[in-house]
């Protein structure tokens, strides 16, 4: 076994994170409801992931096709398990999700899966390949962010 990257890692701890059902630790306002943290540390850990692989792009750090297959592993099953996170109608006054992800359910959900059709189309074999097909993801970040999250705020989205 070779040593974990440090960027896989860090996914890893965020994964773990989620499975113990640790709050967010981003700098996410106080949110009693446990259905809104997780909702929440679900979008944290996808930008936890699309950071590794911005800066893999962008060249911040360097290429790694194993730590970049497992990273759109995990965007893949996080995107998949967006309609879950967000089914129940919840309101925080600290939550930016928009009253509209219940009112156009259907779209929400589509929007959720061409996220995840764009995990899934992600290639992690090249430098080349993955700055071809990583806009295509972040796309649809900012495409659902701008109908259904309060405040857009791009610094945020990754
Ligand atoms: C289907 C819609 C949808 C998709 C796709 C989506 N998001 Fe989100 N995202 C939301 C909504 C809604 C919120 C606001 C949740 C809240 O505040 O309760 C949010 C919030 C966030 C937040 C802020 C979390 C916080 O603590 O305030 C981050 C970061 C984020 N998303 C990252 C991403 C990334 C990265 C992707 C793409 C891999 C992505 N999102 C894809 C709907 C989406």
């Amino acid at each position: 076994m070779t040593h974990p990257t440090p960027a896989f890692a860090l996914i890893l701890g965020v994964v773990l994170a989620l499975v113990i059902g640790a709050p967010a630790t981003t700098g996410t306002p106080h949110i009693a409801d446990k259905y809104i943290q997780k909702r929440m540390a679900l979008m944290n850990s996808q930008r936890v992931a699309l950071t590794a692989l911005t800066d893999m792009s962008a060249g911040r750090i360097p290429m790694d096709s194993r730590s970049a297959r497992q990273t759109r592993r995990f965007l893949i099953a996080t995107t998949a398990s967006i309609p879950k996170r967000f089914r129940k109608r919840r309101f925080d006054p600290n939550s930016h999700a928009r009253p509209d992800i219940w009112t156009n359910w259907k779209d929400f959900e589509l929007r959720a899966k061409r996220a995840e059709a764009a995990a899934k189309g992600l290639k992690t074999r090249s430098l080349d390949s993955l700055r071809r097909t990583l806009p295509d993801l972040i796309q649809a970040c900012h495409s659902c962010h701008g109908s259904y999250r309060a405040h857009v705020n791009e610094f945020t989205t990754h």
